[in-house]
């Protein structure tokens, strides 16, 4: 599969390297764009802006899949600000990832949001129904504690996994619950 992932200005930019770390490594194609938050984030969290780069800039609003025309498979915006997911559920497509949210969207083709915040506000709520009814998964990470994490690398891969559930890739990061 030829999927986008972009990191946006939430905590958790972690959940998104790791994405894109476990697609590469499972063959798939994989573009990357990074918001300037979410660069400076990666810079406070990862300790450099460029980890698991390179990223596209938010600007480079020419990349192919900013057009219909292009066909990516999927996109995911993980971690997924509140400034972000409002701007996609409103159609302000202001940089390359609200920008190729939008495509997505209005091309019928799968997006997944991972958004971070808490608490969640009545706004940020609504915005996530507006886009649940469209057709656009909402998961958000919130990880699980069934499968035993034993560190922060399990919690990770829980929501990475999910993330990959939803886009019916098979993978190995959690143990499911019933199977032994
Ligand atoms: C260290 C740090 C952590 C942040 N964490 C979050 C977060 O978890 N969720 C969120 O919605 N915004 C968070 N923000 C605020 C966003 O970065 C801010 O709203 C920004 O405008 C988002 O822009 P973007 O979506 O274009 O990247 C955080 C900001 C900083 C500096």
């Amino acid at each position: 599969m030829e999927i986008l992932v972009a990191l946006s200005g939430a905590s958790g930019v972690r959940y998104g390297l790791r994405l894109a770390e476990v697609l590469e490594e499972g063959g798939h194609g994989v573009h990357r764009v990074a918001t300037r938050n979410a660069r400076r984030i990666m810079e406070i969290e990862e300790g450099s802006p460029d980890t698991g780069g390179p990223w596209m800039d938010e600007g480079e609003m020419d990349a192919g899949f900013a057009s219909g025309s292009y066909r990516l498979d999927a996109m995911v915006v993980c971690p997924c600000s509140m400034k972000t997911l409002s701007a996609v559920a409103n159609g302000f497509a202001s940089n390359l990832v609200t920008r190729a949210a939008d495509v997505m969207i209005k091309e019928g083709r799968p997006l997944v949001l991972v958004p971070r915040e808490t608490p969640i506000s009545a706004i940020h709520l609504e915005n996530m129904l507006k886009l649940a009814r469209l057709g656009v998964t909402i998961l958000p990470a919130m990880p699980g504690f069934y499968h035993r994490p034993e560190g922060i690398e399990d919690l990770v891969d829980f929501v990475v996994g999910k993330v990959l559930d939803s886009l019916g890739i098979d993978h190995d990061l959690f143990k499911r619950w019933g199977l032994d």
